[in-house]
C-alpha cells in the first residue's frame, strides 16, 4: 500500500470521555486493512516526549505544540495518526489543524455526569473533592470543538459504534480504502 494517504484523526474531548478507547480500535481496525498506524496518546506521551510537563495552560499547549510536530511528519509520510488528548484549548487545536493539514478533529462528547460515573481513573472524585486543581470539565476549562468533522457521543453510543463513525468518514472523503 505505498499509495496510502497521510492523515491524522484528532481525539480530543475530557478525561474518561472514550478517546483511548475508541482510537485502539480504530488502530486495529486500520491495521487489519494493511494501513501504517501510529497512535499518539496522552497518557504515554506524557511519561517520555513531554514528561518534563504539567498541567498550566501553558504546559498543556506545550504537550499539543510537540505532538503536534511528530504527527505532522508521520502524516507528511503517509501514515495514519491517530492522537488522542485532551487538548483542551481550541485555539491551540485550531494550530495543530494548520500545521499537521490533513486533520480531522473527532470531538469524543460525554456528559460530565456520565464521566463521574464511569470514573476510569478516580480522579473526578478526587478534582470534586478539590484535591486535584487543573482537573479538565472540574477545575479547568474545556473548550468544545465548533467545526469538528467528527462527533462521537459516547454516553449513548457503544465504542463501536463510534468507531463505525469514524472508519465511514475516512471511506467517504478517500483518505482509505473502501473495506
Ligand atoms: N460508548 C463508549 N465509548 C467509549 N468508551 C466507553 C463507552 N462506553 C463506556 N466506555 C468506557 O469509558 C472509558 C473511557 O476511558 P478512556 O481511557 O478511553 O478515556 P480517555 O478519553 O482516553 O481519557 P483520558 O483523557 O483520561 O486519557 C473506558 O473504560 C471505556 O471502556
Ligand atoms: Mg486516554
Amino acid at each position: 500500500m505505498s499509495e496510502q494517504r497521510g492523515f491524522t484523526l484528532w481525539f480530543t474531548g475530557l478525561s474518561g470521555s472514550g478517546k483511548t478507547a475508541i482510537a485502539k480500535v480504530v488502530e486495529q481496525e486500520l491495521r487489519d486493512r494493511n494501513l501504517r498506524v501510529e497512535r499518539l496518546d496522552g497518557d504515554i506521551v506524557r511519561q517520555s516526549l513531554t514528561r518534563d510537563l504539567g498541567f498550566s495552560k501553558e504546559d498543556r499547549d506545550m504537550n499539543i505544540e510537540r505532538v503536534t510536530f511528530v504527527a505532522k511528519l508521520l502524516t507528511r509520510n503517509g501514515v495514519a495518526v491517530l492522537c488522542s488528548f485532551i487538548s483542551p484549548y481550541r485555539a491551540r487545536r485550531a494550530k495543530s489543524r494548520e500545521e499537521i493539514g490533513e486533520f480531522i478533529e473527532v470531538f469524543v462528547e460525554c456528559p460530565l455526569e456520565t464521566l463521574v460515573e464511569r470514573d476510569v481513573k478516580g480522579l473526578y472524585a478526587k478534582a470534586i473533592a478539590g484535591e486535584i486543581k487543573n482537573f479538565t470539565g472540574v477545575s479547568d476549562p474545556y473548550e468544545e470543538p465548533e467545526n469538528p468533522e467528527i462527533v462521537v457521543h459516547t454516553a449513548e453510543e457503544t465504542i463501536e459504534e463510534s468507531v463505525a463513525k469514524v472508519l465511514a468518514y475516512l471511506e467517504e472523503k478517500g483518505y482509505i480504502p473502501v473495506g
